[in-house]
């Protein structure tokens, strides 16, 4: 007799990994010890542009424990790729401070360390320009945005209805450089053998990396693999390999040894990603009732000279809200910093603060309360691409967290609030997120001796992933939980896309379920007598993504923010933050809410706190740790909560499922620059909101 167990999706299992993560079992990429292990540390470019001269090896050749130094005369050659920052020690080139010219490989890290920092390295400099300035003659038009967006967009006539609006919004916002501060750093284990390259990396996608490194070293993908069972976050910067991925690998041909090589936290500031910062224009027209007529959104952004970053900034905008016209644009500018990448929400994260901010204006210059606001210009339709929404609860998610926040009957006048020694005040920001899907492969079998295995190189970066995975399984199989072992973080595993664009459970969970589908049509066909050698199902979804109606797919949300502002020294805190989301089917609340409100704490620590100072003489980022980088301690995060609403898409995959890694951080820096202006009158439009800007 077959007993089905009940559904584990919805459910709040714990996650499965749990028990190996708090008792120290979950092994990390840093702590694999392979034998005959040697350290690499790197050393940094100390000018900003310009070129190295002359290493001066002998300068720690007779430090102890010293094994090699290897900088670009002496450097394995790379296959030529179009990449510049993978292609590292390949040209005497400087192009950013911090650009690692020289990797030493010792016998123990203190070595290292030591080596890297007595090694002599002779540059000559250049001028160089690190400022990003709107106006600055350098400003292109890039070809496309990230991952692949029209650069502009231009609907109807937006400059005539900005001409005869009868209130307009004119405004500018920045949002500065912000850097990834994952728990874990950046660390690289490289190991060759007669096999390939295996190298144990903390990485958001095992066949990415794989993907990626095996071109420059001449290889096979199959001759490289790529090991990452656990991470300790990543938030975009492990979204892809960087440079210390290739020096490991470089280090450990050139000794022939395996090479352990971590960035420090120090060291992440210049070779690891950051989010670009952002200078935008927002105009918006409306009549007095608010109803917007024109959008303008021109967003200015920096990248690298050696690699061209195009953050998409402005293209939330161009489904946010309905307009009859409308323009959105990128501009870039080459300067001599390090390459930007994805960070938490790329794109929508800086343009829904600028955004959003702006309809908050717009909000007090119309005299409309900003939920009412937000609720008139809601489009029925896709207002770029002219397609229906699969789903889209954006006024659920205002209305339903307006009551829960405790809204109604808010008095509009800023400044006027006071409680004890602060100003008191509320905001509403509107948050979105696009619903990605990308192609997977996975594998599910019946094990002989009962109980199933499911494989997926799917990537658990602290999310969940491998937790909501095995509860896709187990419902598929139609057995509990903890019949299901779930393998995820190795390359050798099916082939799957990143954990990136909120993208992990709706992309590799359908590949899951549909190896389990065919593993049960197979146990069925056999009456469901396992061989003894057990009985194998594979999946692979890109056929499925193909044939998948157009739509208009987003998830949606509103957050809430109520602070206070101390009204001698302008400290802001945030005492209370509440998110409204639809995004699809929930399959786990309990890691879903972690997801949430790990977003908005984000989004929290990006208001008040995050940001990068360049220093324009040195060239640099001057910041580079956590005791200047300042992210939002436990004592900065109170109130912070958050609640979905019943969304039910078919539309989307087969769970029904939005993404929910970054839509918690979109739109919290604007809620709270809203709350910021309603308690003070001040209106903060450059993040972070520092005393300095309040006093
Ligand atoms: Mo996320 S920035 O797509 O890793």
């Amino acid at each position: 007799m077959t007993t089905v167990a009940a559904p584990s999706a919805g459910t709040a299992l714990d996650r499965v990994d749990g028990p190996e993560k708090v008792t120290g079992r979950a092994r990390y990429a840093y702590e694999n010890v392979p034998a005959d292990l040697a350290y690499a540390v790197v050393v940094q470019a100390t000018v900003s542009r310009g070129e190295v001269r002359a290493v001066d090896a002998d300068s720690v050749l007779q430090l102890p424990g010293m094994i090699a130094t290897i900088w670009h005369e002496n450097a394995p050659r790379l296959a030529p790729v179009e990449d510049a920052e993978l292609t590292v020690l390949q040209s005497p080139r400087v192009a950013y401070r911090g650009q690692v010219v020289a990797v030493v490989v010792a016998e123990t890290l203190e070595s290292a360390t030591e080596a890297a920092r007595l090694l002599r390295v002779d540059y000559r400099p250049e001028p160089h320009d690190v400022e990003l300035r709107p106006d600055h003659p350098g400003m292109y038009r890039p070809d496309h945005v990230n991952p692949n967006y029209a650069t502009d967009s231009e609907l109807g006539d937006p400059d005539t209805a900005l001409a005869f609006a009868s209130v307009v919004v004119d405004a500018t916002y920045t949002t500065p450089a912000q850097h990834h501060n994952p728990i874990e750093p950046h660390a690289t284990v490289a190991l060759w053998d007669a096999d390939g390259l295996t190298l144990y990396d903390a990485t958001q996608s095992t066949s990415g990396v794989r993907a990626t490194i095996a071109p420059l070293f001449a290889l096979p993908p199959e001759s490289v693999r790529v090991i990452s069972p656990y991470v300790g976050g990543g938030f975009g910067g492990k979204g892809a390999p960087h440079a210390q991925v290739v020096l490991a690998a470089l280090a450990a041909k050139q000794v022939g040894r395996p090479v352990k090589l971590a960035a420090t936290r120090r060291q992440m500031f210049a070779v690891t990603g950051y989010r670009t910062p952002t200078v935008q224009r927002v105009r918006l027209g409306a009549d007095e009732d608010g109803k917007l007529s024109a959008i303008v959104h021109e967003a200015f952004e920096q990248t690298a000279t050696i690699k061209e970053f195009a953050e998409q900034t402005t293209v939330v905008t161009r489904m946010m809200y309905a307009a009859p016209h409308r323009r959105t644009s990128h501009r870039l500018v080459r300067l001599d910093v390090p390459v930007p990448t994805w960070m938490r929400a790329p794109g929508e994260t800086p343009g829904m603060f600028a955004l959003e901010s702006a309809m908050d204006e717009l909000a007090v210059a119309c005299g409309i309360d900003p939920v009412e606001l937000r609720v008139r210009n809601e489009p029925t339709i896709d207002p770029e691409r002219g397609l229906p929404f699969s789903s889209r609860n954006l006024v659920a998610c205002l209305r339903g967290g307006a009551e829960r926040f405790g809204w109604a009957g808010r008095d509009p006048e800023p400044g006027v609030r006071r409680r004890g020694r602060q100003l008191i005040g509320t905001g509403v920001a509107s948050s979105t997120y696009p619903v990605y899907r990308m192609p997977s492969q996975a594998s599910a079998r019946a094990e002989p001796g009962g109980g199933f295995t499911v494989r997926i190189a799917a990537a658990d970066i602290g999310t969940g992933a491998r937790t909501v995975l095995t509860q896709i399984a187990a419902d598929a199989l139609r057995v509990p939980p903890a019949q299901v072992r779930m393998e995820v973080g190795d390359s050798a595993l099916p082939r799957a896309s990143v954990a990136g664009g909120s993208s992990g459970t709706a992309s590799w969970g359908t590949a899951v379920l549909r190896a389990c589908e065919g593993l049960m049509d197979a146990l069925h066909r056999r009456a469901g007598d396992v061989p003894p050698g057990g009985l194998e199902a594979s999946a692979d979804t890109a056929e499925e993504l193909r044939s998948q109606r157009p739509l208009s797919r987003h998830a949606y949300g509103a957050q809430f923010a109520e602070v206070g502002v101390d009204l001698d020294t302008g400290e802001v805190r945030v005492l209370r933050l509440l998110g409204a989301f639809a995004a699809g089917r929930i399959i786990n609340p309990k890691t879903a809410r972690s997801q949430l409100i790990g977003g908005m704490t984000m989004g929290l620590s990006m208001a008040l706190l995050e940001e990068s100072v360049m220093d324009l003489e040195f060239g640099d980022y001057l910041n580079r740790d956590l005791a200047q980088y300042h992210v939002a301690a436990c004592a900065d995060v109170r109130d912070v909560d958050a609640f979905w609403i019943e969304e039910e898409d078919p539309d989307l995959n087969p769970m029904g499922s939005k993404g929910i890694g970054e839509i918690g951080i979109v739109g919290t820096a604007a809620a709270i620059a809203n709350a910021v202006y309603h308690a003070t009158g001040i209106r903060v439009r450059d993040l972070p909101i520092r005393l300095d800007r309040l006093i």
